[in-house]
């Protein structure tokens, strides 16, 4: 991160020959409750150590620019309509942000941004929400905009829906922005009231296994599966009308109007209920340090996910599989929207390094695909790493 940092600093003052404010946001893992945020339901995610870092500060003149050193690109902005564009892809998750301030009348003046990141693309490990919400919070201190941070979550998932087309629920942006070291946050996403809870896993370790395929789906599939859980809302509602979103719907309910449920609905639905219940449990399971009955919650999770939600793939199934081989790992699940990216694991520490090595030459004889690991850590959410006198106005 520190050379990351550096990089990203000295660009900037390559460019504009000042200090800049630097940030990082950081990517987030998320233990169990998955597909559940959009339905009102509970998930426990993680910010981690891998950041997306800013520079940013004022321009001298009427210039605005934000420049990718990832893709080496640089796009002017014109202030007074920061639109959606077609080119490039990155641009939109900081332009949907921006469009919300200026729309409101923020006080938002022409500024130079580079950024750069360490959260892998198409990982599952939520690289756009560090990326909306990094953006979001830089404008927010070097223009001292006074907007609190769970606007700034709301800003990014706005960006994402309207300007990146992703249908996505909050954990994400939340997780980026309002993580904390060393602790989960345990998020009800209907209520948007949360709580952190220390995470300790004692002899193990959390490892991340990068299937490296994104399948293409995952976008339009993600919409589909949200409307799935809409249809099925709307089904129940029509006899239990306190029913709001499938975290108030019961597994009964479900079963009694199976047959009025269309396609794979009912499927749907049926993983989502249980999915809620199941985070509800695993938080007890992590209260009374019960790691094992945890893990065991894990796989079942990535069951519903695979068989019933659909939203796994062969290289997410054959990893998880393996893991179950192995004695030292206490449960192991794909992570995130799905159709590839990465699984999480949770590891016997000293086991750790034999474990990544099988899988790595067992996942390359079948896949032909080198597996990237990382073994993360829990950080703070987004914040400033150090601010230049110059900067602040
Ligand atoms: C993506 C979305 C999140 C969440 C997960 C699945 O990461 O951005 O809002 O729905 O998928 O849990």
């Amino acid at each position: 991160m520190e050379n990351l940092e550096k990089e990203i600093r000295s660009t900037f003052i390559q460019l504009f020959n000042k200090e800049p404010l630097m940030v990082r946001s950081p990517g987030r893992i998320n233990l169990i409750g998955e597909h559940t945020d959009y339905n009102g339901g509970f998930v426990m995610p993680a910010a981690i150590d891998k950041d997306i870092v800013f520079a940013i500060a004022p321009s001298d003149n009427e210039e605005c620019s934000v420049f990718s050193l990832k893709f080496d690109e640089k796009i002017n902005i014109n202030l007074s309509s920061p639109e959606r564009r077609e080119h490039p892809a990155w641009a939109n998750f900081l332009l949907g942000v921006l469009y919300q301030m200026v729309n409101e009348g923020m006080e938002v003046k022409p500024f130079h941004c580079v950024f750069g990141g360490e959260v892998p693309l198409g990982a599952g490990l939520s690289s756009s929400a560090a990326l909306e919400c990094g953006f979001a919070f830089s404008l927010n201190e070097l223009f001292q905009l006074g907007i609190p941070k769970i606007r700034l979550v709301k800003m990014a998932q706005w960006a994402e829906h309207n300007y990146v087309g992703v249908k996505c629920g909050i954990m994400d942006q939340f997780a980026s922005v309002m993580g904390k070291k060393g602790h989960v946050i345990l998020l009800d996403c209907r209520s948007l009231e949360y709580s952190y809870s220390p995470i300790d896993l004692k002899d193990y370790s959390i490892i991340l296994c990068d299937t490296k395929v994104k399948h293409s789906l995952v976008d339009s599939e993600y919409n589909t599966r949200r409307s799935e859980c809409e249809t099925g809302v709307s089904i129940l509602r029509k006899y239990y009308p306190q029913v709001e979103s499938l975290r108030d719907a019961k597994m009964t309910m479900l079963e009694t109007h199976k047959d009025e449920f269309p396609g794979k609905v009912y499927d749907r639905c049926v993983y989502i209920v249980a999915e809620i219940q199941r985070v509800q449990e695993a938080s007890r399971d992590l209260q009374t340090n019960d790691l094992i009955a945890f893990g065991r919650k894990m796989y079942e999770t990535h069951d519903g996910l695979s068989r019933l939600y659909e939203v796994s793939c062969k290289e997410l199934d054959f990893l998880v599989n393996e893991a179950k081989k192995f004695k030292t790992v206490l449960g192991a699940r794909m992570m995130g929207g799905g159709f590839g990216g990465c699984t999480i694991n949770i590891v016997k520490k000293d086991a750790a390094d034999q474990y990544i090595l099988h899988l790595t030459k067992v996942y390359y004889d079948a896949f032909a695909i080198r597996m990237p690991s990382y073994k993360v850590s829990i950080r703070e959410g987004t914040s400033v790493l150090s601010r230049s006198t110059a900067t602040i106005i």
